[in-house]
């Protein structure tokens, strides 16, 4: 999320670490002029293998199919030509049989509770019946990440303001968040329709028990007056994006958790630990007045418990949440799985702020596709590792393990869990790069290469770019891509220890010199994109590009751009969806046959003088009285089949 008129992503520093994003300044010197000049880093020709590789044969080279959607930005959503994009849910629609009809001006927690939640964003496709392909059929996860009182609640002042109507306000925000998860299914039309129907659950932030595992769980920094075994908590906060495992559950990531507390940071035992996570007092910070454990004055451990990635099996609705501490505790924007070639589970995630870092988690255990239970704890035992990037063409995982040196009682580590609850403290000292805000961080399984989204970056001075963070006052972002080992596609070795790595596209207009944009394909003037946020792979390979932030960066509405990753159209972006006027796009998502393209509209109609009453879009129903709601959208192609 990207809003600045309520909870948003922090454009403030609070790494303190001057990691030095690289060694040697006269290789930064050469390197970065090659990067420039040419998206390709090239620091020594000798040491390095061609970056652009030759296509790949299982990649499509065949360029997407679709006519390019005009840029813009009005009241509605807008998707090229031949297809139909068509709200499929909506905040407010039931998601348990027994939900009540959806009435904002008279809303309550406990039919919150039962509907679709606030501002959708990641969103999961797993088909039914469970282990089949199917593209028609299957269960629909959401993750809602926020809330905007100020455009959900008759009597509110506006979205950009704090709306504190009292304790029923505060439950329906804590139902709002958390996670849906719905079955939806193709009707005799073609048409996608939800179903209420016995998967169907609401995970909530007000009731929902979750569960925590792997080594940070049971220790004290976890334990509360209403939890002191230090291993549950109730519900899960500012699930912003996510994965999928193979064996069929869904990552969720907590994200901006800190701005859900009240209470002077500075006071409690945890100073030091809420510092570098960026915690403030501020006037969004109230549900503490309700409930005890968001005050840091009451609970000052509770922090501790957010920040996780969660793993949830919505195959199962009676399943309990699990909190996979062994993941690390940062703002996690997603957490995207690959079965390595010798079975070992590869998680990447990132850490979205201003000069916060790229991660990876190697599983112990290998993944064994007939034992679904015993995968479930590969995710409790394994390595986290922390990205640093070398100009020379090279990245380097430094491993964050406890008692290999400086991580260790000199630096205040007294076990893994330490390390865990502290990633950021602990990725600072081994030297990790800070990165111009990690989004999506994600494989791609045609591919095998592994695409790092950086959405923006103002605060980057000029003395403190190099060759993976090339721009200073970064408006516009880029995208890096990993390259592991052993080749592309299944043979690549995602546990390796360096990869190489290589600029994919500096986004912005490539037009306009001062941008300073890169694609590696040219651009149409509606092929060029800004802000790149969530990605998704279809099934032949190919990137979807997710936006957040193009209206005030750029001038126009968010949405998707697609391009090839390889051959003679490898980067040329082509605009796809645009997103109605206030929202960011979010969570791009196909069925496996690529029929269906699943899209998440957060925050539609947010903006500083935008409300309840008076929003500037009552997009999707623009019905008088109804305000603009975060929808789910399902993309379809006219002529039916992929849609590219
Ligand atoms: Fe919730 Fe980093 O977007
Ligand atoms: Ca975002
Ligand atoms: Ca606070
Ligand atoms: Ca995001």
């Amino acid at each position: 999320m990207n809003f600045h008129g309520y909870r948003h992503e922090r454009q403030d520093i609070v790494n303190p670490s001057g990691n030095e994003p690289f060694s040697e300044i006269l290789t930064r010197r050469i390197c970065r002029r090659a990067v420039l000049n040419t998206g390709v880093a090239v620091g020594s020709a000798a040491l390095l293998a061609p970056v652009l590789l030759a296509p790949n044969a299982t990649a499509s080279t065949q360029g997407l199919s679709f006519e390019e959607l005009p840029k813009g930005m009005d009241k509605t959503h807008h998707v090229a030509k031949g297809y139909t994009a068509k709200p499929l849910i909506r905040w407010g629609d039931p998601v348990l049989p027994d939900a009540p009809r959806f009435d904002p001006m008279n809303q309550t927690a406990g039919a919150q509770e039962r509907q679709f939640g606030y501002n959708c964003d990641f969103t999961a496709y797993l088909p039914l019946p469970k282990g089949t392909n199917s593209s028609d059929h299957g269960l629909l996860v959401v993750n809602h990440e926020y809330t905007i009182p100020g455009l959900m609640f008759p009597g509110s002042v506006g979205s950009a303001l704090p709306t504190r109507l009292g304790r029923e306000q505060a439950e329906i925000e804590l139902a709002a968040h958390g996670l849906s998860v719905v079955e939806i299914q193709r009707d005799s039309s073609g048409a996608w329709q939800t179903i209420l129907g016995p998967m169907n659950r609401r995970i909530s932030t007000r009731s929902t028990e979750v569960a925590i595992s792997g080594p940070a769980a049971g220790h004290k920094r976890l334990k509360t007056d209403a939890d002191r075994s230090g291993k549950k908590v109730i519900g899960t906060l500012a699930n912003c994006a996510g994965g999928v495992t193979p064996w069929g559950t869904v990552l969720t990531a907590e994200e901006n958790f800190d701005e859900y507390f009240s209470g002077n940071p500075a006071k409690t035992a945890e100073a030091g630990n809420y510092q570098r996570i960026g915690f403030e007092e501020t006037v969004w910070d109230w549900w503490g007045e309700f409930f005890p454990r968001f005050d840091m004055a009451v609970e000052p451990n509770e922090p501790n418990r957010f920040g996780w990635i969660v793993e949830i099996d919505p195959y199962d609705p009676h399943s309990i949440p699990v909190k996979r501490t062994a993941l690390g505790r940062f703002k996690h924007e997603a957490a995207n799985p690959i079965v390595n070639q010798d079975g070992r589970v590869v998680v990447y995630t990132g850490d979205d702020q201003a000069f916060e870092y790229l991660y990876r988690y190697v599983s112990h255990g290998r993944f064994d596709p007939a034992k679904p239970d015993a995968n479930k704890s590969l995710l409790d035992e394994g390595v986290l590792s922390v990205a640093k990037f070398h100009d020379d063409g090279t990245v380097i995982w430094l491993p964050l393990i406890y008692g290999n040196d400086p991580l260790t009682e000199a630096n205040g580590f007294g076990s893994q869990a330490d390390v865990l609850i502290e990633t950021r403290r602990a990725a600072d000292l081994v030297g990790a790069t800070p990165m111009d805000r990690p989004e999506d961080f994600q494989p791609n399984p045609i591919t095998g290469t592994v695409f790092a989204v950086l959405t923006n970056n103002i605060l980057r001075k000029p003395d403190q770019i190099d060759a993976a963070n090339p721009r200073a006052d970064n408006k516009f972002g880029h995208i890096v891509e990993l390259i592991p080992p052993g080749g592309r596609g299944i043979e690549a070795d995602h546990t390796a220890d360096t990869f190489r790595w290589d600029m994919f596209i500096r986004c912005g207009d490539p037009s306009k010199p001062e941008h300073n944009a890169f694609y590696p394909t040219p651009v149409t003037q509606d092929g060029w994109f800004v802000t790149p946020d969530n990605i998704a792979f279809d099934a032949k390979g190919r990137l979807w590009i997710a936006t957040d932030g193009a209206d005030g960066a750029a001038g126009f509405a968010d949405g998707v751009w697609a391009c090839e990753v390889e051959g003679p159209e490898r980067g040329k972006t082509r605009h796809f969806f645009s997103v109605p006027i206030g929202a960011e796009m979010c969570g791009p998502t196909f069925t496996p046959d690529d029929s269906a393209l699943f899209l998440s509209v957060q925050h539609p109609g947010a903006a500083k003088h935008s409300t309840f009453q008076e929003p500037i879009t009552r997009w999707p129903d623009f019905v008088d009285g109804m305000p603009p709601r975060p929808t789910v959208v399902v993309v379809t192609r006219d002529e039916g089949g992929p849609i590219s």
